[in-house]
C-alpha cells in the first residue's frame, strides 16, 4: 500500500494542507483563508475557530482532489504562524481572539518584562529580548488590561497547537515554537522556571513540550467525522512555521542559510550549539531537529509590504486579473522590470508595521525617500522590492557579524518565485541565490517531520537529502556596485528617522 504524509500550516492568511508521497512528490494541496481583525491601529487578531474551520475544509479538499484512500496517510505534521497567544478556559473554550505575532500593542509590557528579568538574563535564557511579537508580552498585556479574562486562563497555546487540540484532543507544543514565547529555556529545551515565576505564568497553564518529530496525539473521532481522515492517524508535534519552512528548504546542517519572503521576511541559519546574540538583534530558537538550534532575523513586513502596495495601487487591476485568472504580482514585477536598478534614486523603507530585525522598533514606519516628479508607479514597485531586499541584507549582515560564514542562500516563499527579485537579491546580497524543488513551504516541512515521526525517514536530515534538490542558482551580476551605493544610503535612513517615528506616533496619541 502506497503511503502518504499530510502537512498542515496555520498561516497568517489561511490554513494550508499539503499531501505528499514518501518521495516528497506533492499529490494535492489546498488553502482556505480567514480574516485578520484590526480593531485598532497596530492590533492584529484572529479567531481560532476560523483556523479550525478552514483546516477542516483544506483537509477535505486534499482528500477529495487526490482521490487517495485516507487510510494510506501514515502521519500528519503541524506548523503555523508563531508567537500568537491562544487562551482557553477550564471548559477548553477560547477566551478571546488570538493576539497575533505582528500585533504591536505591548510596548509598555516589553519595558516592564525587561526591567523585571533584565535584558541580558532574558537573552541568555530565552534567546531573545522582550519584543512586541513574543507571547510573554501578550500574556502580560491581558493581565494588565483584561483581568476578567486573565483570571479564567487554564491553558496557553500557540496557533497550531490549538488546531492540534481540535485534531487530537491533546495539549502539546514543540520546542521550536515554544522558543518564540520568550519564556522558554532555549538552551535546555524546556520551560524556564525562572521566567515563568517572575512573570506569574502558572506552569499548569503550559502544555507539555516535545521535539518536533515526536508523535504527541492521534486523529480523534470528531475530527475523523468532520474531515474524512481515518481515526488514529499519528500527529507529529511539528514546528513553528520558520523551522518547518527551513526543513522544507533543506536547512538542516550548521552553516546553511535561508531567506524566506512570505508576509514576514526571514533570514535563518542552522547552528549545532546554543548561542545567543548579546545585542538582542538576532534571535535564537530550538530547531525542528533534536540537538540543533537556529538563529533568526525577522522583518515584519517583507511580502506584506508588496501586498500592501498591490492592495493600495492596483485595485482595478486586481479585479481584472481575477476575471482573467492571472496574478497581479506578475504585472507588478513586470512594471518594476521597466525601471533601472536603484529605481532612479527612490528608496523604500519597509517598516509598515514597525520592525523586529535589525531594528526592534514598534514605532518605525514605511517611507518612500527621494520621491520626485519623474517617478511613476513602476518606480515605486521596484523601490518596494529593492527596499525589502535591503532589509534582508541587513539581517544577513547580522549573521555575518555573529560569525556565521556563507557564500550562498537558499530562497523560498512568494518572493523567490520572481526571477527579477532573485537577480536583485543576488546583487544586493552579493551571494549566490539558490532555489529548491520544494515550493509548498512550511506545510511541506511539517509533512517531512510527520514522516520522521511515523518512522518513514530515519531523521529530518536524511529525509531532506532524499527529497530536496536545488533547481536554480542566480549568481551576483552587473549591478552589485550600484546596489552597494543605494544600500549605503538605505542604511543611513532609519537612524536619521528613528526619533521622528516616535514623535509622529505621539501626535495621534496626544489627541486621543
Ligand atoms: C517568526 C514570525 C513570523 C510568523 C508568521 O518569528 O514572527 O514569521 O511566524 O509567519
Amino acid at each position: 500500500m502506497k503511503k502518504y504524509l499530510l502537512g498542515i500550516d496555520i498561516g497568517t492568511t489561511g490554513s494550508k494542507a499539503v499531501l505528499i508521497d514518501t518521495n516528497g512528490k506533492v499529490i494535492a494541496h489546498s488553502t482556505n483563508e480567514y480574516p485578520i481583525i484590526v480593531s485598532k491601529p497596530g492590533w492584529s487578531e484572529q479567531n481560532p475557530i476560523d483556523w479550525w474551520n478552514a483546516t477542516i475544509k483544506s483537509i477535505r479538499d486534499v482528500i477529495k482532489t487526490s482521490g487517495i484512500e485516507p487510510g494510506c496517510i501514515s502521519g500528519i505534521g503541524l506548523t503555523g504562524q508563531m508567537h500568537g497567544l491562544v487562551l482557553l478556559n477550564k471548559h477548553n473554550k477560547v477566551l478571546r481572539p488570538c493576539i497575533l505575532w505582528n500585533d504591536q500593542r505591548t510596548i509598555k509590557e516589553c519595558k516592564i518584562i525587561t526591567q523585571r528579568i533584565g535584558k541580558e538574563r532574558l537573552i541568555n535564557i530565552a534567546g531573545k529580548p522582550a519584543l512586541t511579537s513574543f507571547t510573554a508580552t501578550k500574556i502580560f498585556w491581558v493581565k494588565n488590561n483584561e483581568p476578567e479574562i486573565y483570571n479564567k486562563i487554564t491553558h496557553i497555546l500557540l496557533p497550531k497547537d490549538y488546531v492540534r487540540y481540535c485534531l487530537t484532543g491533546e495539549y502539546g507544543m514543540d520546542v521550536a515554537d515554544a522558543s518564540g514565547t520568550c519564556f522558554f529555556d532555549v538552551g535546555n529545551r524546556k520551560w524556564s522556571e525562572e521566567i515563568i515565576s517572575i512573570l506569574n505564568i502558572k506552569k499548569e497553564w503550559l502544555p507539555a513540550v516535545y521535539e518536533s518529530i515526536e508523535i504527541c496525539g492521534y486523529v480523534n473521532r470528531d475530527t475523523a467525522r468532520a474531515t474524512g481522515l481515518k481515526l488514529g492517524i499519528p500527529v507529529a508535534c511539528g514546528a513553528g512555521d520558520q523551522s518547518a519552512q527551513a526543513i522544507g528548504t533543506g536547512i538542516y546542517a550548521p552553516g546553511t542559510v535561508s531567506v524566506t519572503i512570505g508576509t514576514s521576511g526571514v533570514v535563518f541559519a542552522a547552528i549545532d550549539k546554543y548561542q545567543s546574540d548579546k545585542t538582542g538583534r538576532l534571535h535564537t530558537y530550538c530547531h525542528a531537529i533534536p540537538k540543533m538550534w537556529h538563529l533568526m532575523g525577522v522583518m515584519l513586513s517583507a511580502g506584506g509590504s508588496l501586498r500592501w502596495f498591490r492592495d493600495t495601487f492596483y485595485k482595478q487591476e486586481m479585479v481584472k486579473a481575477k476575471r482573467q485568472k492571472i496574478d497581479v504580482y506578475d504585472l507588478i514585477v513586470g512594471e518594476a522590470e521597466e525601471v533601472s536598478s536603484g529605481s532612479e534614486d527612490l528608496i523604500f523603507l519597509p517598516y509598515l508595521s514597525g520592525e523586529r530585525t535589525p531594528y526592534p522598533d514598534p514605532y518605525a514606519r514605511g517611507v518612500f525617500f527621494g520621491l520626485s516628479l519623474k517617478h511613476s508607479r513602476c518606480h515605486m514597485a521596484r523601490a518596494v522590492i529593492e527596499g525589502i531586499t535591503f532589509g534582508l541584507r541587513d539581517c544577513l549582515e547580522l549573521l555575518k557579524d555573529f560569525g556565521i560564514e556563507f557564500e550562498r542562500v537558499r530562497v523560498s516563499g512568494g518572493g523567490a518565485k520572481s526571477s527579477l527579485w532573485r537577480r536583485i537579491m543576488a546583487d544586493v546580497f552579493n551571494l549566490d541565490v539558490v532555489t529548491v524543488n520544494a515550493t509548498q513551504g512550511a506545510a511541506f516541512g511539517a509533512a517531512i517531520l510527520a514522516g520522521v515521526g511515523a518512522g518513514i525517514y530515519r531523521d529530518a536530515g536524511s529525509a531532506c537529502e532524499k527529497i530536496i534538490k536545488e533547481t536554480s542558482v542566480t549568481k551576483p551580476g552587473k549591478t552589485i556596485e550600484i546596489y552597494q551605493q543605494y544600500y549605503r544610503q538605505y542604511r543611513k535612513l532609519y537612524p536619521a528617522l528613528k526619533e521622528k517615528f516616535k514623535t509622529l506616533s505621539n501626535i495621534r496619541a496626544d489627541r486621543r
